[in-house]
């Protein structure tokens, strides 16, 4: 019985590809550098599947894919009900935030409205605080909004800073630790724990090596 695992473009899948190998589990081509999107790996029963962060939790929860690897932000957007969660890679660390102007505008007593691609997360946090917003979705680019006019504050992922100060934005309120997790379909977990457990094993072991080399380095 073969198995899929979805993974993340971009960042995500640059960190995850080195823990994949260290487990056993290499691409016989090199994902970045290719147009196809199914690769056959050095394990004849896995195959890997790059796809949009969004489509890593739905592929997963639909059983489309046994595996998947994204970011607990995507997970937190998505809703987290629909599979596993059992292994937190401590890859592509990260924050959600609120973030806007180091000089807002006045305030004019109008609803703060707030620019984000996580709306679900985003609806969450505000109403958690008893702050009623107007949220505006965008596909990205988020640090936009406040500049031309579109939004007060936006919500997006910081990782060094650099693009908000760019933009003459500041973070303002920590929302979640992010980092990059593994998921697993549930049906999956008991019809294939032979496969999947051995998997999630060998990656744990390559989380820990990385680890100890970074705590020796
Ligand atoms: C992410 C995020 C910010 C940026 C933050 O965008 O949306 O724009 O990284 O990183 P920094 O704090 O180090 O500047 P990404 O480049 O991943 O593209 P996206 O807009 O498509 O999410």
């Amino acid at each position: 019985m073969s198995l899929i695992i979805a993974l993340n473009k971009g960042r995500i899948l640059d960190e995850v590809l080195p823990l994949l190998a260290a487990a056993g589990i290499e691409p016989e081509e090199d994902p970045r550098a290719s147009r196809r999107l199914i690769f056959p790996t050095s394990q004849p029963e896995v195959r890997l599947i790059v796809v949009r962060s969004g489509d890593v939790p739905t592929c997963v929860e639909h059983g489309a894919a046994a595996m998947g690897v994204t970011g607990k932000d995507t997970l937190l957007e998505h809703g987290e009900g629909g599979f596993y969660e059992p292994l937190d890679l401590g890859i592509a660390r990260c924050r959600l935030m609120t973030a806007g102007p180091v000089e807002p505008r006045p305030w004019l007593g109008a609803r703060l409205r707030v620019a984000t691609k996580f709306v679900n997360v985003a609806r969450r946090f505000y109403a958690g605080r008893g702050q009623q917003v107007d949220l505006i979705k965008l596909g990205g680019a988020m640090e936009l909004a406040p500049l031309i006019g579109l939004a007060d504050q936006i919500v997006d992922i910081v990782d060094t800073g650099r693009t908000l100060a760019a933009n003459g934005l500041e973070p303002k309120e920590p929302i979640a630790d992010i980092s990059s997790r593994v998921v697993v379909n549930k049906a999956a977990m008991k019809r294939q724990a032979g496969l999947i457990l051995p998997i999630l094993d060998a990656l744990e072991r390559a989380v820990q090596a990385r680890a100890e080399k970074e705590v020796r380095a």
